[in-house]
C-alpha cells in the first residue's frame, strides 16, 4: 500500500479539524507533525512528498484524536515557547501565554535603572511552569537569585524540570506553599500572574482553557482575591524601593493599581499588550 505523504496527511488533518471546530486547524496540524518528524514547520513545506512510516502515522493519529477532544496543542506536544525559550508543559501547569511576556519585559525594563552589583532576590508567586522566573533569571543582565512558589507540587516538578533545561538549577529555589508564606527573607522583586478569572466566568471559558488546572484560573468572586492577599503581605516581604509586578485580567488593571496605591506603593504603571488590553501593573514599595 502506498505510504501517506506529508502534504496529504496535513490536508486530511485540516479537513478533520475543521469538522471538529478547531480554531487554527492548519497551524495545529503542522505543529504536531513537525514534532513527530523532528523538523521545523517551515521544513514540512520542503518535505511535502516525504512518505511517513507506519509508526509516525500512528503517533500522529493519537495526537489528532487528543486535539479533537479539545486538548491544547501545547499539552499534546509537551512544549510551549515563551520569551523565545522552550518550556516543558503538562496538565499540571497553565500554558504560558504571550500576554505574560509583557510582565517579564516590564520588570526587565525597570531593572535597567536598578543600582548596585549584589545579586537581586526575585520571587515569582504562583510560578506554574516557571516561565516567568526562569525568563527573568535567564534574560536579565543582573545576577539574580530566583524563588518560585506554587501551591501545586506537580506544577513545581514541571518548573524544576524547566530550570534544569535552562541550566538554572542552582539559581532558582522552588518552594511549595501558599502565596508569600514560604518567603521568610526580604526580596528585591516580587512578580505574580495569579489566578484571576472570576468564578462565575469559569464555566464560559473556551474548552481548551478548561483543560488547564482550575487552581491556576479561579480568582474568586471578582477575580481579585489573590491580588488582595499578595498586596496585603507584600510590603513586609519586599525591601524598601523593591519592585512589584502583576499580570492582570481584562478590566482589572485599575482595581489592582488602586489596591497597590492604598497599600502605599508608588510609581504605579499600567502596561497594555499588543491588543491594547491593560495587562500588567507595576509599582514600587515604600
Ligand atoms: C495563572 S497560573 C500562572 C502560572 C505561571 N506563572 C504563568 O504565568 O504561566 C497561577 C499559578 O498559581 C498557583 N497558585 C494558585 N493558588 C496558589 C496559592 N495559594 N499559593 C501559591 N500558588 C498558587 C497555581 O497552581 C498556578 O500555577
Amino acid at each position: 500500500m502506498e505510504r501517506l505523504k506529508v502534504k496529504a496527511i496535513l490536508d486530511k488533518t485540516v479537513d478533520h479539524f475543521n469538522k471538529y471546530g478547531i480554531d487554527n486547524p492548519r497551524l495545529d496540524a503542522e505543529i504536531m507533525l513537525a514534532q513527530i518528524l523532528n523538523m521545523s514547520r517551515v521544513n514540512l513545506y520542503v518535505n511535502f512528498d516525504k512518505p511517513l512510516t507506519k509508526e509516525e502515522v500512528d503517533r500522529y493519529r493519537e495526537m489528532i484524536i487528543a486535539r479533537s477532544k479539545g486538548i491544547p496543542v501545547a499539552y499534546i506536544i509537551g512544549e510551549q515557547e515563551f520569551m523565545s525559550l522552550d518550556f516543558s508543559v503538562n496538565e499540571a501547569v497553565l500554558i504560558p501565554r504571550p500576554e505574560t511576556e509583557h510582565l517579564v519585559e516590564g520588570i526587565l525594563d525597570r531593572l535597567e535603572d536598578y543600582k548596585g552589583d549584589e545579586p537581586l532576590k526575585v520571587c515569582d508567586i504562583g510560578t506554574g511552569s516557571g516561565a516567568i522566573i526562569i525568563s527573568l533569571v535567564k534574560l536579565s543582565k543582573r545576577r539574580m537569585e530566583g524563588i518560585g512558589v506554587d501551591i501545586s507540587k506537580d506544577a513545581l516538578e514541571v518548573a524544576k524540570q524547566n530550570a534544569s533545561k535552562h541550566n538554572l538549577d542552582q539559581d532558582i529555589d522552588f518552594r511549595l506553599g501558599n502565596l508569600l508564606e514560604p518567603i521568610s527573607e526580604r526580596v528585591d522583586v516580587l512578580v505574580s500572574n495569579p489566578p484571576y478569572i472570576p468564578t462565575k466566568d469559569i464555566e464560559e471559558l473556551q474548552k481548551e482553557v478548561k483543560k488547564e488546572p482550575l487552581g491556576a484560573l479561579d480568582g474568586g468572586e471578582d477575580g481579585l482575591d489573590y491580588y488582595r492577599q499578595i498586596i496585603d503581605e507584600a510590603p513586609k516581604k519586599l525591601r524598601p524601593s523593591g519592585i512589584i509586578g502583576f499580570e492582570v485580567g481584562i478590566g482589572q488593571a485599575k482595581d489592582v493599581a488602586s489596591l497597590l496605591k492604598e497599600a502605599g506603593f508608588s510609581e504605579i504603571e499600567i502596561i497594555s499588550d499588543y491588543s491594547e488590553i491593560e495587562r500588567v501593573v507595576l509599582g514600587i514599595n515604600k
